[in-house]
């Protein structure tokens, strides 16, 4: 991982709602898609950090977390999103029967719950969001994995309507 250039104290689920709406706003766009990794222990809120985004991004179906179907996709105008969470994921060749790499690129945005548990069938990130306890509360740290996540953090770092929310710790 790159360097993380960017952290955010998260208070409550409300700020995670906020970052996911951030990533939305700032997202590269359907043409160049993108792919991002969310850790984080058990609970720390990557799903809620996922939904928002998804909403945000204009997906008015309920986002439930991918737990057990492993990959859920949405698509609005242009933009396929494939949702997908690892953790109950029995062996390596069950990812490889995910077929991740073919919903990756222009016209998707890839959101990747436990990532580390895939292996080589998982795509590389371009974001890697890692959210983290802080007592009742959770942070987050943003790194980018590419030269488009670079770019990604450079806009979320000025993203006015974020920053009023939470408060960037770097
Ligand atoms: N910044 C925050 N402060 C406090 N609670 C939060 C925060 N962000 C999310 N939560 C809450 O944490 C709980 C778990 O969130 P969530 O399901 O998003 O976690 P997760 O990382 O996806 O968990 P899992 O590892 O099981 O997939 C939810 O009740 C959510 O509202
Ligand atoms: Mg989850």
């Amino acid at each position: 991982m790159i360097p993380v250039p960017l952290s955010y104290a998260l208070p409550d689920s409300s700020a995670t709602d906020a970052l996911g709406a951030g990533l939305a706003r700032t997202f590269p766009g359907a043409a160049i898609g993108a792919t991002v990794y969310l850790r984080g222990e058990l609970g720390s809120g990557k799903t809620t950090c996922a939904r928002s985004m998804l909403h945000a991004l204009g997906i008015t179906a309920t986002v439930r977390s991918p737990t057990y179907t492993l990959v859920d996709t949405y698509s609005v105008s242009g933009l396929t999103c494939v949702h997908v969470d690892l953790y109950r994921l029995q062996s390596p060749a069950e990812v490889e029967e995910l077929g991740l790499r073919d919903l990756t690129g222009p016209g998707y945005v890839m959101l990747i719950e436990w990532p580390e548990n895939g292996g080589r069938a998982v795509p590389p990130p371009d974001l890697i969001l890692q959210l983290q306890y802080a007592g009742e509360a959770r942070s987050a740290a943003i790194g980018a994995g590419s030269e488009d996540g670079r770019s990604w953090i450079s806009k979320l770092a000025i993203d006015t309507s974020l920053a009023a929310y939470v408060s960037n710790m770097t």
